[in-house]
């Protein structure tokens, strides 16, 4: 199958970055029509990707539908930038640039006529986009989307777990917002997915972390390290040296139950959120190649360009995972298919 899919159903991607969310909804059955992202790592890295795909570079304030030439698709699909609404972040929502990109995405469907606009609109963000802000930020996001002619209220949102929806054996929880076009849908169908029992086949970790060969020297914390001891003592100390541990501001966690904690794009500043783990060698970081597999990728995909090792972290922890991505695009499949 080539990536970029080859249904009959089209998809845009705004926020595109990698291509997490693209590569979930290829395999769900859509095609990718075009992609845009102001990031030119994530552009270089989209195009390698997806060379059949229209990658535009361009800061979401600039983008309009004349200047790009912006076909007119079934759905569009947009994980906008969630620091400032996450629990870890400034939660400033709305009041920081980065939450208000969120506006460019109405904005450029009313470009549109509203024959012309996205069936579906499908987002992604952090699960306190619901509930934070005192529930501000979620009516913002109701009263946009309705305005600009889509049916859209809570329950058509999903919070799920990667390592409750997928075989992915990684701590991560996102929301999934879902709007149908009034002008085509008598009401909004989407429906939760189905319950299944992805977790009961949950892959090992030690399928994807492979302790049997020594990682690249980069990889391995050094002694001098300011962090070395703390990470180091809390290693000796934990429940078991072979859990992934993970430095946050101040402090090493531990995580059990044989899963990986959320990933997240500053992993590769260095610092705090790198995942860690001991193997024969010392104390090493994940490798790209492993992060990659936790969130979805296949590791025998060429997956990277020739762009800096960090850009490659940053990429992989900003992705959707695209186990989930497929989940969620399948059920988008099936209302565009439907005919509600
Ligand atoms: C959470 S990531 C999206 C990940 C992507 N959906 C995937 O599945 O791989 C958010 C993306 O928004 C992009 N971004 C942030 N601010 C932007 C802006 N002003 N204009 C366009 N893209 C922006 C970032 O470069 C980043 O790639």
């Amino acid at each position: 199958m080539k990536l970029e899919g080859q249904g009959k159903l089209t998809a845009g991607c705004l926020f595109c970055g990698m291509g997490g969310f693209a590569s979930g909804l290829a395999k769900a059955g859509f095609k990718i029509a075009w992609a845009s992202d102001s990031d030119r790592y994530a552009c270089k890295t989209f195009q390698h990707r997806f060379p059949g795909v229209r990658v535009i570079q361009e800061d979401i304030h600039a983008l309009t539908k004349q200047s790009a030439e912006l076909e007119s698709v079934d759905i569009l699909v947009a994980g906008f930038p969630c620091q400032s609404f996450s629990l870890a972040g400034n939660r400033l929502g709305f009041e920081d640039p980065r939450g208000k990109t969120f506006f460019e995405i109405p904005r450029l469907i009313k470009e549109f006529s509203m024959e012309l606009r996205p069936k579906l609109l499908l987002l992604e963000n952090v699960p306190n986009l619901l509930y934070g802000g005192k529930l501000e930020w979620f009516d913002k996001v109701r009263r946009e989307l309705r305005r600009a002619g889509y049916w859209f209220r809570s329950d058509s949102c999903w919070i799920v777990n990667v390592k409750e929806a997928t075989e992915l054996p990684q701590d991560r929880e996102r929301l999934f917002m879902v709007a149908a076009l009034r002008s085509h849908f008598t009401y909004n169908p989407f429906a939760l997915p189905k319950e299944d029992n992805a977790q009961n086949n949950r892959k090992s970790i030690d399928k994807i972390i492979d302790r049997s060969q020594q990682g690249t020297n980069e990889a391995y914390l050094s002694p001098e390290n300011r962090y070395y001891k703390m990470i180091e003592r809390a290693i000796s100390e934990g429940v078991s040296d072979q859990n992934v541990f993970q430095l946050r501001r101040s402090y090493v966690r531990e995580k059990r139950d044989g899963l990986c904690p959320t990933l997240t794009a500053n992993m590769g500043e260095g610092g705090h959120n790198v995942p860690f783990i001991k193997d024969s060698w010392g104390i090493r970081k994940l490798s790209v190649n492993e992060v990659a597999q936790l969130q979805g990728f296949n590791s025998k995909e060429n997956i990277f360009p020739e762009i800096p090792e960090k850009e490659q972290y940053k990429l992989l922890g900003n992705a959707v995972c695209v186990n989930l991505a497929q989940r969620v695009g399948e059920a988008c499949q099936e209302i565009l298919n439907g005919g509600h």
